[in-house]
């Protein structure tokens, strides 16, 4: 298993990243979806844990999680939407995800939770939700290893980007400096993920981006293309 600080410096020395959500794959066809991913040269995988709760939809746990490893050498961020994360940190720790994002929103403290999941060794994760905003997560900055906005509602994938959430990422970026990494998730494609790139964002999730498209190597390339364009802009 990878450090902790060797999964950052690998993370930063990749980005940005388009991390692809296999919310939006083929879950007949697993081994075929992680060959093609394989392929496209994917370096985090964005696993999308809903429990009925948390969120109106229900997805996949630590069962999926542990056969879609098998196929994989990618990076598992699990992004859990779920209420009370850290019932579960065990399990999906046991099946091999090396970054855990929890929601602020679920959870009354965040701090003990992000301590325990830094303490088993993986990457810390604090998602809020659009209307959220930074101000809320500002406080946890030094434990946290990720940052991720949601830019749609989180529940369902194909979802239209909010455009709100921009000035998250950005306020985000100036109060946190260049050291956090910083995700977007919700509605990222061609039309969206320039903004997000030049407001600071490192990492991208893409779910209908990557998913919907008949190749999703040129898809993943493409979308990574226009965020360094983006960032050179800046
Ligand atoms: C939404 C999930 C997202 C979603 C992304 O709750 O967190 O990861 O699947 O899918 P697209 O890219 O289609 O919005
Ligand atoms: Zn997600």
């Amino acid at each position: 298993m990878r450090s902790r600080e060797q999964l950052l410096s690998h993370l930063r020395s990749v980005s940005p990243v388009i991390a692809p959500s296999m919310l939006k794959c083929d879950f007949g066809n697993l081994h075929r979806e992680f060959e093609r991913l394989g392929a496209a040269g994917t370096e985090v995988v964005h696993l999308d844990v809903m429990d009925g709760h948390f969120v109106p939809n229900l997805s996949y746990g630590p069962m999926v999680i542990e056969r879609m490893r098998q196929h994989s050498g990618a990076i598992f961020d699990a992004h859990l939407m779920i209420s009370d994360p850290g019932r579960y940190l065990d399990e999906y720790v046991r099946v091999g995800c090396e970054a855990i994002t929890i929601h602020l929103e679920a959870v009354p403290e965040p701090l003990g939770i992000l301590r325990a999941i830094r303490e088993r060794g993986l990457l810390a994760g604090l998602a809020v939700n659009p209307a959220t905003g930074w101000a809320p997560a500002a406080p946890f900055v030094g434990e946290m290893d990720l940052f991720l906005v949601m830019s749609v509602q989180p529940g369902f994938g194909g979802q239209k980007f909010i455009p709100g959430v921009i000035s998250t990422i950005r306020e985000a970026r100036l109060s946190a400096g260049a050291g956090l990494l910083i995700s977007v998730d919700g509605g990222i494609g061609k039309s969206t993920i320039a903004d997000c790139a030049r407001a600071g964002c490192d990492l991208f999730v893409a779910g209908s981006s990557v998913f919907d498209e008949p190749c999703y190597s040129a898809a993943m390339a493409e979308l990574r293309r226009l965020a360094m364009e983006a960032r050179a802009a800046v």
